[in-house]
């Protein structure tokens, strides 16, 4: 599927660990539409040295900053610019950790120390990229952001401890930032609101593997795949969705509508 939608645009891509990543996906897809790319990552997922297979495939450099940490933020845009020879078109945020989660505590007993981190790592890093962008001035007019969501923001999904609240958090920041980077420079900000995705941050949730058959009999279309999601991310990047801004979208198979389907029913 090569028509260059993404012809002559320079992005930064968050979050690639391994294969299974959707930020992987999305890298992938934008370089086979014509994109430019920065890959980014935390420094200690870096060690596994996964994402450095990626960078060699799509031709992408590797820039290590840890997204809680304005300092590697700053030299992120910095550097980017300077690689790529001008302002950044599009940026995908693909960063989600609970440790809470990690550590298996339940919602009833978090670790507030803990419960800071997820926050910071999986919401507020969103905001200090595009505040650091901003700053920068380091986003085209008409450039896209896209960071990925999911439905437990909304309504209640047990399994998901604090990341409920990071998620509608991070919907929030789409929204306020999605304002103030509009009426600045006509930036684009959306969220996408994905289906469960067997991905490292996915498949660390308990009970995962349950929850991902009973969504998938649920949506009438089933499960999102990451690549379905990455080429979502490419339409969202791409100069033919100018007009749409700080949305949370959801890409989910038709999940987040359905009461109830036949499939589930007839078990
Ligand atoms: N997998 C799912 O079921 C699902 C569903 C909806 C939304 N999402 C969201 O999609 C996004 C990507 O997750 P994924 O499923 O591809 O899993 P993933 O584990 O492949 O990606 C998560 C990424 O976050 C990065 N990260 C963690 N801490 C960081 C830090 N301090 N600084 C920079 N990067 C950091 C990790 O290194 C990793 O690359 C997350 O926001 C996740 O919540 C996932």
């Amino acid at each position: 599927m090569e028509n260059n939608l993404l012809k002559g645009k320079k992005g930064i891509i968050s979050g690639a660990l391994d294969a299974n990543s959707i930020a992987w996906k999305v890298a992938e897809r934008a370089y086979e539409q014509g994109a430019q790319i920065i890959l980014t990552n935390a420094p200690i997922a870096m060690r596994m040295g996964e994402i450095k297979k990626l960078a060699d495939k799509i031709k992408a450099e590797i820039i290590p900053a840890d997204a809680t940490s304005v300092d590697d933020l700053n030299n992120l845009f910095s550097k980017s610019q300077e690689i790529l020879g001008g302002k950044i078109d599009f940026l995908l945020h693909s960063i989600g950790m609970s440790p809470n989660i990690r550590k298996g505590l339940a919602y009833t007993d978090l670790n507030y120390e803990y419960y800071l981190k997820s926050v910071d790592i999986s919401a507020i890093s969103l905001h200090k990229m595009l505040s650091v962008a901003i700053k920068q001035d380091a986003l085209n007019e008409w450039g896209s952001v896209v960071t990925l969501s999911y439905i437990a923001a909304q309504r209640v999904f047990p399994f998901y401890g604090d990341m409920a609240e990071a998620k509608a958090m991070l919907e929030s920041i789409v929204r306020s930032f999605g304002y103030h980077y509009g009426k600045a420079k006509k930036v684009r900000i959306n969220s996408i609101s994905q289906s469960p995705t067997k991905t490292t941050a996915g498949s660390g949730i308990k009970g995962f593997e349950d929850f991902f058959s009973y969504a998938e009999k649920l949506s009438p279309l089933g499960n999102a795949s990451a690549e379905s999601c990455a080429d979502y991310c490419i339409t969202l990047f791409s100069d033919l969705t100018r007009m749409v801004t700080m949305q949370n979208l959801y890409h989910d198979g038709g999940y987040s509508t359905t009461g109830v389907s036949t499939d589930l029913m007839n078990r």
